[in-house]
Order: C-alpha cells, then sequence, then structure tokens
C-alpha cells in the first residue's frame, strides 16, 4: 500500500509517533512521512491511505491540519487520524479536566470531518497522551501506537 504520513507538532512528540511507523512498518508498504509544512500536491500521487497525526490544541487539530483537510479531496483516500493531548487523569486543575474530558481531543475532530466527507477510516481515532503540555510522550506511548497501528496487518 501507499502510505502517507502528514502530520504536525511544535514540541517533537506527535513527530515521534509519526516517525514510529517507518520502524514498525512491513516493507511490502511504500511510505513517505511529512510533516505538514514540508507537504506538497506531488505527495499525493498515488497515495491511497493517509495517517494524519496532529497535536491537539484548544480541543482540536492545529490550524494547518484543519486546512490541509479543507484543501484535499477527503474521498478519494483511506485514512487513519490520531493526535497527541493531555490525559485528564494527570491533570490537577478540576476546571480543565473537566474541559478536556468534554471538549475532546484532535484525532476525533478529524475523524469526524473526514467521514463526514466520504472518508473511509480504518480504524478509531486514537489519542496517545503527553506529560504536562509539552511532553515528553507518556512511558509506553510509541508502543501503544505501534500495536494500534499494525492491527491493520498492512
Ligand atoms: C496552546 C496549547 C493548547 C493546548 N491545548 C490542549 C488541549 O486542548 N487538550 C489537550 O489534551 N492538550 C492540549 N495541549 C497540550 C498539547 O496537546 C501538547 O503540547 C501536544 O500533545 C504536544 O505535541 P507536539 O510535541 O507534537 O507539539 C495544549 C498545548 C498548548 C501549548
Amino acid at each position: 500500500m501507499n502510505i502517507l504520513v502528514v502530520y504536525d507538532s511544535y514540541f517533537g512528540n506527535t513527530e515521534r509517533i509519526a516517525l514510529a511507523i517507518k520502524d514498525s512498518i512491513s516493507e511490502k508498504n511504500h511510505v513517505i512521512i511529512k510533516k505538514i509544512s514540508n507537504f506538497a500536491d506531488k505527495d499525493l500521487a498515488g497515495i491511497e491511505l493517509i495517517v494524519i497525526g496532529s497535536p491537539t490544541r484548544a480541543f482540536r487539530p492545529t490550524e494547518v491540519i484543519r486546512k490541509f483537510l479543507k484543501k484535499i479531496d477527503i474521498k478519494k483516500y483511506k485514512w487513519i487520524a490520531f493526535d497527541t493531548g493531555v490525559n485528564p487523569d494527570l491533570i490537577n486543575s478540576k476546571i480543565l479536566k473537566l474541559m478536556v474530558k468534554n471538549f475532546g481531543y484532535a484525532a476525533p475532530y478529524m475523524a469526524k470531518i473526514i467521514k463526514k466527507s466520504g472518508g473511509k477510516m480504518l480504524l478509531e481515532p486514537e489519542t496517545f497522551f503527553v506529560i504536562g503540555n509539552e511532553g515528553p510522550l507518556v512511558k509506553g506511548e510509541i508502543d501503544r501506537f505501534q500495536k494500534w497501528f499494525n492491527s491493520l496487518n498492512l
């Protein structure tokens, strides 16, 4: 399968996850991994599956990721969406905890847009947790990501 992994990242946590695909995917697939700032339309040539990853910022994906989803012909591709965010169990402020729980994360936000536009989601959207506002990733999250991704048996 021809796969494009496209992601945004401020502090490197979402990027670490995106790059981990390389270590876990079988060689019969062809994978391009691009930070959204380096993405060019020609990267879509021959692509069948797009893996999209974003940090959760104010309960949704970053602006560049939202713009990317607006301009791309979503229904032409299969999709997987993941994000990074803060685990509500690790938030001390009660109000913030409630907000994070109720307003949600970037991956379900992206999945909603993708499904609404006729894109096929191959996995349920998933969040991988960071410690504090800037990370690092909670221990074990790269493994959890690889298990989640490998459940596709690509
Ligand atoms: C301005 C700002 C807003 C954020 N908003 C949220 C949020 O709404 N929910 C959440 O779980 N984490 C939030 N975070 C934490 C980010 O999700 C965290 O910085 C991100 O997972 C790190 O990924 P990156 O290293 O790839 O940038 C926020 C962080 C910043 C700096």
